[in-house]
């Protein structure tokens, strides 16, 4: 177990760091092809697993979660263009990836290229597609695509009313193969009574009316996939032939409406937080009281303080709205962020934590031995979402993968 004191993330240079713990990853991922996969269905085939690493897997390092994820037996990946795509080919993925915000002209031959399947957000794409596998003299139906079909969120996706369009032109390709369909939901974490909360309903049968219609037509819709975290841990009934999770791979659920959802979502599905974000202590001084702390001293000492500098700041992932608000672990217990948060280090008042030393670890969240500062709660305290956070943690931070 990894302690302030004694940190098993070995590297030389400026002291702060992301920890991953892989075998947190696994742990989540083996719970919830668990959870999908509930003996009494008596499913033919197992429900599949389509890791969501895009974002650079959530902050964590896409290439490396997705090895780690590709181990632990994901069926599919999903990232959000062909550069990531690539990336994780490149780590050597071998299996399906799914690029979910399509291709953009002049990347087909890409895609094609690192056997990427696009997801297909609008009917034109697939004379695009067509032409770039022709082009490439690839066999008939060896090029794999993922419909994406926008049932209410109005962003991505064709619109039911284009099923019979889209089944026209996809008639038309020769090199094409229909994957999998799918659509995303708006508000899937939304329970509590109000017109939102109705959304995931309507969305499903607008999905499920889309796929008949396309299956009268002589489509087969291949995979059919439509659940994101919320839904897979609350939403039995929109699992399909594979899920998608995100945030919960990472270790959090997401914010429920209402809130007290999260702790049966985390009884029913228990998870581990993967990153924890570190950085040493810096300079430590003692501050009179009267005096100010940072730019513009938004802090001000009422009291003899005892204030300590960590080497990150919001450069590397600490959120700005933090200052004067946040704490952060130190030998296990809270101590505050005072002042406005710089962009390389930040101030956190150490009064009364006893035998603070320079070169102490401070963790920003994660775990801290048996002591954890979830990320979902800092994500809440300053009213964003911990997808926010994790991806927040910049390029200059090294991540250190703990095995
Ligand atoms: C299409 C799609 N599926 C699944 C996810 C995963 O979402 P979550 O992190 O809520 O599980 C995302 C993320 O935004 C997405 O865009």
């Amino acid at each position: 177990m990894t302690t302030t004191r004694n940190s098993k993330a070995h590297f030389s240079g400026r002291p702060v760091w992301a920890e991953v713990s892989l075998p947190a990853l696994t742990h989540n991922f083996k719970a919830i092809r668990a959870y999908v996969n509930p003996p009494e269905e008596k499913r033919k085939a197992p429900r599949k697993v389509l890791s969501i690493v895009k974002g650079n897997g959530y902050g964590h390092g896409g290439p490396q979660v997705a090895k780690a994820l590709e181990k632990a037996g994901s069926d599919w990946f999903g990232v959000t263009c062909t550069a990531e795509g690539i990336e994780v080919r490149k780590a050597g993925i071998r299996k399906p990836i799914l690029v979910l915000t399509s291709f953009w002209p002049g990347e087909e031959s890409r895609l094609l290229q690192h056997r990427l399947s696009p997801a297909i957000i609008r009917c034109d794409q697939l004379a695009a597609l067509e032409r770039a596998a022709a082009r490439r003299g690839l066999p008939k139906a060896s090029v794999g695509f993922h419909l994406k079909i926008d049932t209410g969120m109005n962003r991505l996706g064709i619109s039911p009313g284009d099923v019979e369009c889209f089944a026209r032109q996809f008639a038309k390709c020769r090199h094409l193969r229909l994957e999998g369909v799918f659509t995303h939901f708006a508000s899937s974490e939304v329970f509590a009574n109000s017109p939102v909360a109705e959304q995931t309903r309507r969305q499903e049968e607008r999905f499920h009316a889309a796929l008949e219609r396309l299956r009268g037509l002589g489509v087969d819709p291949g995979i059919v996939h439509l659940a994101n975290s919320a839904a897979i841990a609350s939403r039995p009934e929109t699992w399909g032939d594979m899920v998608r999770p995100g945030v919960i791979l990472y270790g959090y659920h997401p914010g429920y409406e209402p809130l007290e959802m999260r702790a049966e979502a985390e009884k029913k599905l228990p998870l581990k937080p993967v990153m924890s974000l570190r950085a040493r202590i810096i300079s430590l001084r003692n501050v009179p009281p009267g005096s100010g702390v940072g730019y513009n001293s938004k802090f001000v000492a009422e009291r003899p303080s005892k204030i300590a500098v960590l080497a990150a700041g919001y450069g590397d992932g600490i959120h700005r709205s933090l200052g004067n608000r946040g704490s952060v672990l130190v030998h296990g217990k809270l101590a505050p962020i005072v002042g406005i948060v710089s962009m390389d280090v930040t101030m956190v008042d150490v009064t009364e934590i006893p035998g603070v030393q320079i070169g102490d670890i401070a963790t920003v969240y994660g775990t801290d031995g048996e002591h954890t500062l979830p990320a979902n709660a800092v994500a809440r305290s300053i009213g964003t979402v911990t997808s926010d956070l994790l991806c927040a943690v910049t390029q200059r931070v090294p991540r250190i993968y703990l095995s």
